[in-house]
């Protein structure tokens, strides 16, 4: 069966993910601040709107405007695409706004109710929605995550949405946060960063990806200004590599190799 799939807006990612995200997806996107999961989002929601097609953005992180100028200093226009009605921002941080298209509360429900409200009013056709971050909506309720994520897949699924929600928190640092959205997720996409040398540098890999024959090196990337993310060269390092101290990594290399010399 073929399988339609939607480019990110970032060919060499498309390529990475088999051809890119199949529609109707929800992926979770996650890592460290600073990573680039906002500029990832704001690049696979640009791509939408050039293709004709709706879309969404939550954001809880950063207000509305934002996002407006972190896409025009990548030369994405979203300020266009709100005029023309074709692009929705739902401002989840600043609260006192009150204005139609902002949330007052961090609330799951209110979250789709909201989102199938902007739905409607966006009209027919396709339509990418981001939330970055869904993990806001669950701060206080960690133990809540799986079950919230659960419901708001189901019925985002049953809108027509293709999904990117992101998670502010790695698996490393919280487990509590992360866990939710990736448990239900048809594609996880995830975000490194390291200092190397002095220099922060940053990595994507694609952990997951449903009915896709994807690439399962990790790549190194920069976000460069006039532009946004760029994919660079696969990596030699192990996943380990980026996670683990140099000292702990020499510690279990040699205790493996003990094991296996006393293997008979
Ligand atoms: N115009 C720009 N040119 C180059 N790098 C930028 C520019 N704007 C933002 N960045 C880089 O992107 C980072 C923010 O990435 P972002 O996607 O917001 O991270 P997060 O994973 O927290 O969502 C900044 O810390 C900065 O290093
Ligand atoms: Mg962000």
């Amino acid at each position: 069966m073929n399988i339609e799939r939607l480019s990110t807006g970032i060919k060499k990612l498309d390529n990475i993910l088999g051809g890119g995200i199949p529609k109707g997806f929800f992926i979770a996107v996650v890592g460290e601040p600073g990573c680039g999961k906002t500029i990832l989002c704001i690049h696979f929601i640009y791509e939408g709107l050039r293709n004709n097609e709706k879309a969404i953005y939550v954001t809880t992180e950063e207000s509305r405007e934002s996002i407006v100028i972190q896409a025009s200093q990548f030369n994405m226009n979203f300020d266009k695409y709100i005029k023309n009605g074709k692009l929705v921002i739902i401002d989840a941080l600043l609260k006192a706004r009150g204005d139609p298209y902002s949330l007052d509360e961090l609330d799951p429900e209110k979250l789709v109710n909201k989102i199938i409200q902007v739905k409607k009013a966006l009209g027919y056709g396709h339509t990418r929605l981001v939330i970055d971050s869904l993990s806001a909506f669950w701060l206080d309720k960690p133990a809540m995550a799986r079950k919230y994520s659960y419901f708001l897949k189901k019925i985002l699924y049953q809108w027509g949405f293709t999904v990117f929600a992101t998670s502010q928190y790695a698996i490393t640092t919280s487990e509590a946060f992360g866990f939710g959205i990736e448990h239900i997720a048809d594609g996880i996409i995830r975000f490194r960063k390291i200092v190397r040398r002095g220099i922060l540098k940053r990595y994507i890999l694609v952990e997951k990806m449903r009915h896709s024959s994807h690439d399962l090196r990790m790549y190194e990337i920069d976000i460069v200004d006039g532009k946004g993310l760029v994919i660079k060269r696969a990596t030699q390092y192990r996943s380990e590599d980026i996670i683990l101290p140099e000292s702990v990594k020499k510690r279990i290399i040699e205790a493996s190799k003990k094991i296996s010399d006393e293997i008979p």
